[in-house]
């Protein structure tokens, strides 16, 4: 028998790992994305108004509430509710008349991706800083051709793209600057709100992030023309009865969706506040792991800390791949991000098969990231025995490697 080195109360050995033989740490899933709920009293009351009003879409009450109030949170002259943000981001990407080739980074959910490819444009993947998982706007200039009409960033995990940089290349070689804000609802850059940088930002309000509407989105701009048209855009080009002015789509958020967006926005500070905690939590528990890293933030931004991931160097004695599946056997549901990155899904693989040589850092982190259930569904004693039983294989880890290798 080799020498456990014990770090947990739960796992004294390897044997009691799930993977191995012994009994899950939770009887349920733990999931990252596991959806934050507001006040039930208050959604129920809002859809009672909502049946009452007998107006379930369209421009009902709820949604025109719910954009004028994000609107005034982010400090951004408008604000159209979505059905999703996937849709959002095909409206928006019409509306700005991109064409051509759009640069983008793989290290995103393929949505980001989809959007360009769904209108016919080539998206030209970008790599990402090692430092910040954003678009690398270095490598941006190097990809720029003649047929490039937009710049696509990813503020990742709600960490900003260097928008600074990113703005001034998009000046200097007249592009569109857009920004998929999925991850960054309530985050800001220099201090400003995220949702007033480029022409256009994107967010989702998928029920997987920390403040959702069950299914929904929203796009924001400062421009008028643009707004104007994307709103027209969402409700099939209609601007008046029976006229339509544009080529248009159903990307519409029901009422029942605002309602939840408006009763998620009353406990916006409590989810925040809960996610801080828990990480700030993870971050503590997780001091001193050799090997793992947890991605961090500028505590000088406003944050909404969704995200809890570690990176896992090289060094280690297990890979991410046998950490995520030990913990899976424990119900605890980790999950890579972007694994395999979006140049190595279809339909960008066959497109262009040796992207990878072309994207190191994308390459590497996907391999090496994963990350934590969070929000307010984990409680710090699940936290505390999820960084435990962390702590427990890393401090294990030739061991855990030989067990695999007996498995196989
Ligand atoms: C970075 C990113 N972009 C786009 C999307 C798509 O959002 P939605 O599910 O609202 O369409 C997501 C959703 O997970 C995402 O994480």
């Amino acid at each position: 028998m080799t020498t456990i080195i014990s770090a947990s109360p739960i796992k004294s050995s390897i044997d009691d790992f799930a993977l191995f033989g012994g009994t899950p740490m939770f009887a349920e899933a733990l999931h990252v994305g596991r959806p934050n709920i507001g006040n039930r009293q208050t959604f129920a009351t809002l859809v009672d108004g909502i049946f009452d009003r007998r107006w379930l879409t369209n421009a009902g009450q709820c949604v025109k509430e719910f954009e004028r109030r994000l609107a005034d949170l982010l400090g951004v002259k408008h604000c159209i509710a979505m059905c999703n943000a996937t849709v959002g981001l095909d409206i928006t990407v019409r509306a700005l008349e991109l064409k051509g080739e759009v640069i983008v980074p793989s290290f995103t959910f393929i949505a980001t991706a989809h959007a360009l490819k769904w209108q016919q444009i080539t998206p030209v993947f970008c790599d990402i800083d090692a430092a910040t998982h954003n678009i690398d706007p270095y490598r941006v200039e190097e990809i720029i051709t003649s047929r490039t009409t937009g710049i696509l960033g990813v503020h990742v995990w709600g960490r900003a793209c260097d928008i600074d940089a990113l703005g001034e290349i998009a000046q200097r070689y007249k592009l569109r600057l857009l920004f998929d804000a999925a991850h960054a609802f309530a985050c800001s850059y220099k201090g400003q709100m995220i949702g007033g940088f480029g022409d256009v930002e994107v967010f989702s309000f998928h029920a997987t992030k920390f403040f959702n509407t069950f299914e929904g989105g929203a796009v924001t701009t400062n421009n008028d023309e643009l707004a104007r048209k994307i709103r027209l855009m969402k409700n099939f080009g209609f601007s008046g009865y029976d006229q339509v002015s544009y080529l248009g789509t159903n990307g519409k958020m029901s009422e029942i969706s605002a309602a939840m967006g408006l009763t998620s926005l009353e406990s916006l500070a409590d989810f925040i506040e809960t996610n801080h905690r828990n990480y700030q939590q993870y971050q503590e528990s997780l001091n001193g792991v050799p090997h793992i890293r947890l991605v961090s933030f500028d505590d000088n931004e406003k944050l909404n800390y969704q995200y809890v991931v570690i990176e896992i160097d090289e060094q280690v004695p297990v890979t991410r791949d046998q950490l995520m599946e030990i913990l899976h056997a424990e119900n605890v549901v980790a999950r890579r991000y972007f694994y395999p990155g979006c140049h190595r899904m279809e339909p960008y693989r066959s497109d262009d098969p040796n992207a990878g040589s072309k994207l190191p850092i994308t390459e590497e982190l996907a391999e090496h990231v994963l990350a934590l259930p969070t929000g307010t569904a984990v409680d710090a004693e699940q936290i505390s025995a999820i960084c435990e039983a962390i702590r427990f294989i890393i401090a294990n880890g030739s061991e855990v490697n030989e067990r695999f290798a007996a498995k196989k």
